[in-house]
């Protein structure tokens, strides 16, 4: 067997543990298994490839690989729970930029001249070029640097529409003269343009679905990159991530109630009239210690967390409660709605951090049909994923939604700021429900002083 055949062998099990650490990261007991798996068939990846024939030098690839490594390492550290998907945008931007790198020197060394080559090269420079600045823009929307709302301008469809075709038509002398550099130059420019475009007219709170659209981009640039160097691990991996990132989009969008269309070009669409919803009673508001009576007597708690929760950081103080509250004899669970928060996984990660046992967190689907045995469910910064207008009402713009089914508990403590709608901005019914008191309040405060009253009370 000669080396070649030696570094593909070593790729196959690269192959085998991110397909394996994928896997792994399915579920938050077993996510830093896969983590590590998922490393290793880097590390094993990258080793056998300094080991190939075709490196004349190692000085660039140790200068490369020094600063690369010490900036990732950095902003890593750095980076804050809630930046990550800010992060995650600026990961993939750059993995897209590599591949169109490793495109162009490809370009450079060797005039591709089949079809399978050219098409690749071109599909390369193309996700690749759009996948950069379109990561670009969706990190500076969701950092602020750029405004979150949608940036909308006079002729902007127009605008994208000759863009796209201009990028598309030079597909055409890009096959009959490849080696004719200013095509390929344009394609690149071209698609770099599209990147912005695409990304511009979204809105922030959109861009974790963005995000995970741009993943699978990278993905497929990889993959593609792979063709043109004739590479079997970048194939591969290329593939596993593009697939992995159209899976998450679309559990996003399906948990959302939305379509990846209505995501990706909602804003051109006509806006739909926001709904007042169909909510109405009287709010009943409740003090932390008058809860505190009906939670020490309650056998079964579900705590369903939402986006106030991580804005009030709230997770360490509900980690405590919960421990109390089983303390003294109540079943303790938290329900985990897929899109509660701002991005896949919020809850999760911020219950994973404050050590909340894996075992106590259950999905949406497992938990919903318990929901009628339970004495208390605790609502702590969510509105829309609990909201029953979802359900029901089909004016509504969340109608279709799943969402915990918090309104079937015997009684229901809704902890928040205000009255104040949430995301979807529209009221929520359960509010005004006959078994739900309101206990207004910054999340972090008022679990704390539900704790404080647990621990006077022995
Ligand atoms: P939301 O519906 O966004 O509601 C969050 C609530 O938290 C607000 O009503 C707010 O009310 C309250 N809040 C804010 N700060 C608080 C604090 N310091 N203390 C207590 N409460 C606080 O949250 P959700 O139920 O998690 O739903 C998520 C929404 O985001 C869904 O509509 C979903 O479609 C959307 N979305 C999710 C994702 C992903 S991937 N997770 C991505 C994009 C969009 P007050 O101001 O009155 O306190």
């Amino acid at each position: 067997m000669n080396h070649a055949s030696w570094i593909n062998i070593v790729y196959i099990i690269s192959c085998v543990l991110f397909a394996f650490g994928l896997k792994f990261l399915g579920s938050p007991a077993t996510a830093r298994q896969g983590n590590w798996m998922s490393a290793l068939g880097m590390l094993l990846a990258v080793l056998a490839t300094l080991t190939a024939k075709e490196i004349i030098g190692f000085q660039w690839i140790i200068l490369g690989g020094t600063i690369g490594a010490s900036l990732g390492a950095f902003v890593a550290m750095r980076a804050a729970m809630t930046q990550m998907p800010e992060m995650v945008a600026l990961l993939h931007g750059f993995g897209g930029l590599a591949s169109v790198f490793v495109d162009w020197s490809a370009y450079q060394n060797h005039t591709p001249d089949t079809v399978v080559v050219i098409t690749a090269l071109y599909l390369s420079i193309l996700i690749g070029g759009v996948t950069f600045t379109g990561s670009l823009v969706a990190w500076a929307k969701l950092s602020e640097r750029l405004p979150g709302k949608p940036l909308l301008f006079q002729g902007q469809q127009l605008v994208n529409i000759a863009v796209l075709a201009g990028v598309l038509l030079l597909a055409v002398p890009f096959y009959m003269t490849p080696a004719y550099h200013p095509v390929f130059l344009w394609i690149l420019a071209l698609s770099l343009a599209l990147g912005v475009l695409l990304v511009i007219p979204i809105g922030g709170a959109d861009m974790p679905v963005v995000i995970s659209v741009l993943n699978s981009y990278s993905g497929l640039v990889a993959c593609t990159t792979g063709f043109v160097i004739n590479n079997v691990l970048l194939i591969v991996v290329g593939a596993l991530v593009g697939a992995n990132g159209i899976i998450l989009s679309y559990i996003m969008c399906k948990a959302m109630n939305r379509s990846l269309n209505n995501v990706l070009f909602g804003a051109f669409a006509a806006r739909k009239k926001k709904t007042e919803g169909t909510a109405k009673g009287e709010v009943k508001p409740i003090s932390p210690e008058d809860a505190f009576l009906i939670l020490e007597s309650a056998r079964s708690v579900v705590i369903t967390p939402g986006y106030g929760l991580a804005v009030a950081q709230a997770q360490h103080a509900v980690r405590e409660l919960g421990e109390l509250l089983e303390k003294n004899g109540a079943d303790v669970k938290y329900a985990i709605h897929p899109v509660a928060g701002r991005m896949p996984g919020h809850m999760n990660v911020l219950l994973a951090e404050a050590n909340v046992p894996y075992d106590q967190l259950v999905e949406m689907d497992h938990i919903n049909p318990l929901m009628d045995t339970v004495d208390v469910a605790i609502v702590i910064g969510a509105n829309d994923t609990v909201n029953p207008a979802a359900l029901h009402d089909k004016t509504s713009p969340i109608y279709g939604m799943p969402i915990i089914e918090t309104f079937k508990a015997k009684t229901v403590f809704v902890i928040k700021r205000s009255m104040a709608a949430g995301f979807a901005g529209i009221e929520n019914e359960l509010f005004y429900y006959d078994n739900t008191r309101m206990i207004f309040g910054d999340a972090k405060d008022i679990a704390q002083k539900l704790v404080a009253e647990f621990k006077s009370a022995v």
